[in-house]
């Protein structure tokens, strides 16, 4: 099966009431860790490379890894999908590799650092929507600007500047209307990254989930009813996820001495009261990631059944495969072979796409559609 138009995935998620995991790629082992769960959960799936992954990727291979995916999985609905093009020329580079959706980030400006004015959001997601449609390619646009991530895409926004840039229900309407976009994303208070609360329980110390504004989701469903939503900054950041992340940052002897360990860059003499202090405290508090939670899945479920049809998930992937790498490189630290870190770095990740997919609902449906081609469904749009 070629790709399919991303417009035909969220369609039919829509009809059948359920969401569908678009997740962050760069190299093969999540290509193959993304395929594998699609085919074993029997679902379809999005996969979406940023403007960071096709530089990293050098695009070509990408591409050809997307080959490979689809022609060993022929029955699995895929769409390739650009995420966070910030001008119309990098969505049109995408096209011409052959995505077959594209996301202009316009409620950032071109340097994807800074928020844009609503009139020039509306002007170049227009313009990709015009350029985009005629050749069968879905357009995902964005309103409101989410938190986090001060060197990719995102302007790093605070927790409380976050809510000044919230998606407007009402702008929303008009935004789909002015632009024609298939899909929406929408702006309630997520962040992308790991970090995404910075909310503290002030008497247990407990770092708290994000505060979401889930109402204008279903202010804007109410709205919009056929409007397709698209949550970002989904990762669930479960602790089993930070905790393998944190468990293994690993301890070194010096000189076979079993007083003297090299940590962090620094050499502690346990015999030395103040050394040892010294580091159990390194131990304890640095070089780990602080406490942290996500998304809860209760939230995107609510979501979905309120319209969110693509959920974004990168961070999740991440965790999964850095905490496998951490835990051979800690268990087995004279292991150089790339295949004995890269392996469980695979099953990991696959083990968070199947859990994904399985709570967003899209399992169980891959095989519920014929798929279009960018053919037929540039005849839908030229109707
Ligand atoms: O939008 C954020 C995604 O997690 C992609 O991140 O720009 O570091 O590839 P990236
Ligand atoms: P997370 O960082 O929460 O995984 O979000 C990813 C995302 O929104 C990609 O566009
Ligand atoms: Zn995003």
């Amino acid at each position: 099966m070629p790709l399919v138009p991303m417009r035909q995935i969220l369609d039919e998620a829509a009809k059948g009431g359920y969401g569908v995991g678009a997740f962050n790629v760069n190299n093969m082992e999540q290509i193959q860790a993304i395929m594998e769960a699609a085919n074993d959960t029997d679902s379809p799936v999005i996969i979406q490379a940023s403007r960071g992954a096709l530089k990293y990727s050098k695009m070509i291979y990408l591409k050809k890894l997307m080959e490979a995916a689809v022609e060993e999985y022929p029955q699995i609905p895929v769409a390739m999908h650009l995420d966070h093009g910030n001008s119309v020329e990098t969505c049109l580079q995408a096209i011409e590799l052959g995505f077959t959706s594209v996301m202009i980030d316009g409620s950032l400006d071109e340097s994807g650092k800074k928020p844009n004015k609503y009139e020039q959001n509306v002007a170049v997601t227009k313009k990709v929507v015009e350029l985009a449609h005629p050749l069968g390619v879905t357009v995902e646009g964005e309103l409101g600007c989410l938190g986090g991530i001060e060197d990719g895409h995102g302007a790093g926004l605070s927790t409380e500047e976050v809510n000044t840039h919230l998606t407007d229900p009402k702008q929303a309407e008009e935004f789909v209307a002015l632009t024609g976009v298939d899909a929406l994303a929408v702006a309630i208070g997520t962040s992308h990254g790991a970090y995404k609360s910075g909310r503290v329980d002030p008497k247990t110390g407990e770092v708290l989930p994000p505060v979401l504004a889930m109402d204008r989701i279903h202010e804007i469903h109410e709205r919009m009813p056929n409007c397709h939503m698209v949550m970002h900054g989904s990762s669930s950041v479960p602790p089993e996820l930070t905790n393998e992340v944190n468990a293994h940052h690993a301890v070194q002897r010096v000189d076979g001495d079993p007083a003297k360990l090299r940590f962090m860059g620094k050499v502690f003499n346990l015999h030395d009261a103040l050394d040892m202090a010294a580091f159990l405290m390194t131990l304890t508090t640095q070089n780990r990631m602080p406490g942290t939670q996500g998304v809860p899945l209760e939230q995107i479920a609510d979501g979905i059944r309120h319209g969110v049809r693509k959920v974004n998930v990168d961070t999740d992937s991440r965790l999964a495969i850095t905490g496998a790498i951490l835990r051979v490189f800690a268990e087995s630290p004279g292991k150089f072979d790339p295949r004995d870190y890269l392996k469980p770095a695979r099953e990991a990740a696959y083990k968070v796409y199947v859990e994904r997919m399985k709570a967003f609902g899209q399992a169980g449906h891959a095989r519920d559609y014929a798929p279009m081609t960018l053919g037929d469904m540039k005849a839908v749009y030229g109707k």
